[in-house]
């Protein structure tokens, strides 16, 4: 529940020493992910004896806190990921941003973590967009928001943090994959795994991104682009990769994606891609979906196509698949038709080229 008290104004700073145009330009020439910052962030504290307070937009910059800071003891910290896009009018458009606010809100419940009003935390986000206007990338780039919250109260003892820090920056980024949108490969942990129920997997906090980097690094040496991680309980179940949702098209046009069972996270990119998937005839399908089933269907021909989804990498086709006994491939290793369908229809909603007819997508008042 977010509680509608009065929200704060923003006091707003700009900075006096923004990175020069041409350098910026040059930038953009060469765009990977999370390198590159914009001009400014937004900052809103918060303390258990006068809520949220002290919103501001300023100069982009190091925060200074306490090495008793329970974050950095405790990792009560959380965040999300969003894109501002150019539209071909030049109008900057955010992607269901309300479906950000409100996971974050169920992040920070979980996590024992005050919940910021969705409508506060969508002013941040639009304050900062608004400022940071001319770092939205034209063309296929866009930029990354990361809003994030962690506890800052100076106190070492096991309880939640009677301090916050929400932030919000944003990085101009191209694509996620070294590849741009080359298929990608997978490697499956067998060993280990991301989330068990009960636990932290359906919320977006970094300590379980911190719990994934081994599995990551050796995906990585395995000549891999991500991991994909099994449950906990049976290591026999698919979940999700370290980043992003997963999806697998079948011959009979069934498609089935893992359910959202309390262990991965609820993508937006995967809510909406459910959506098109229906309106485009296809059936889709929430149920689990074994790491057997998924050689099997690889090795007969019945999986056609199986990709990746998610803010940051949009959706990236999954051409091979490494585990510990070999590897396999998915259809002819390409990107299948119903993969390329999606990612084009749902690229061109949140840049603006097609007709929004689900009412996703907000245009940024830069008045
Ligand atoms: N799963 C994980 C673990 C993620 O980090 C992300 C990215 O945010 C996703 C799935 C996809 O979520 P979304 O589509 O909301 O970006
Ligand atoms: C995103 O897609 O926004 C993510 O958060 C994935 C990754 C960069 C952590």
């Amino acid at each position: 529940m977010t509680t509608e008290t009065a929200l704060p104004d923003f006091t707003i700073a700009p900075n006096l020493q923004p990175m020069a145009e041409d350098a910026r330009l040059k930038a953009f020439e060469n765009l990977g992910f999370g390198t590159l910052f914009t001009d400014h962030m937004a900052v809103i504290l918060w303390d258990a004896d006068k809520g949220w307070h002290s919103a501001e937009i300023k100069a982009r910059g190091p925060f200074s806190i306490d090495p008793a800071a329970s974050v950095l003891h405790y990792a009560q910290e959380i965040f999300e990921g969003m894109k501002a896009y150019r539209a071909p009018d030049d109008r900057i458009l955010l992607f269901r941003p309300e479906e950000n606010a409100r996971r974050f809100a169920r992040s920070a419940e979980r996590m024992a973590m005050p919940e910021i009003p969705e409508a506060l935390f969508l002013k941040a986000v639009e304050e900062l967009v608004k400022i940071d206007a001319k770092w939205v990338p034209e063309g296929e780039g866009s930029l990354y928001l990361r809003p994030f919250m962690f506890a800052s109260e100076t106190f070492l003892g096991v309880r939640p943090s009677r301090q916050y820090i929400f932030c919000v920056i944003a990085s101009p980024v191209g694509p996620y994959f070294k590849g741009g949108g080359k298929p990608v490969t997978l490697w499956v942990s067998e060993d280990f795994t991301r989330a068990g129920p009960g636990g932290t997997g359906a919320a977006k906090c970094g300590g379980n991104y911190a719990g994934s980097l081994l599995a990551q690094a050796e995906a990585t040496r395995r000549g891999c682009d991500q991991v994909v991680f099994l449950d906990a309980a049976e290591h026999r179940w698919v979940e999700e990769l370290g980043g992003m949702n997963v999806f697998f098209v079948m011959d009979d046009g069934t498609v089935v994606t893992p359910p959202l069972s309390g262990t991965i996270l609820p993508g937006i990119t995967r809510a909406s891609i459910i959506k098109l998937c229906g309106e485009n005839g296809l059936n889709v399908v929430e149920r689990p979906y074994s790491f057997d089933e998924w050689k099997a269907d690889a090795q007969s021909g019945k999986l056609r196509e199986a990709f990746a989804c998610g803010t940051a990498a949009v959706i990236a086709a999954i051409g091979t698949v490494r585990h510990a006994g070999g590897e396999f491939v998915i259809g002819n290793a390409g990107t299948g038709l119903q993969t390329e369908t999606l990612r084009t229809q749902l690229t061109s909603i949140q840049r603006g080229q097609a007709p929004d007819a689900h009412g996703w997508v907000k245009t940024v008042d830069l008045g």
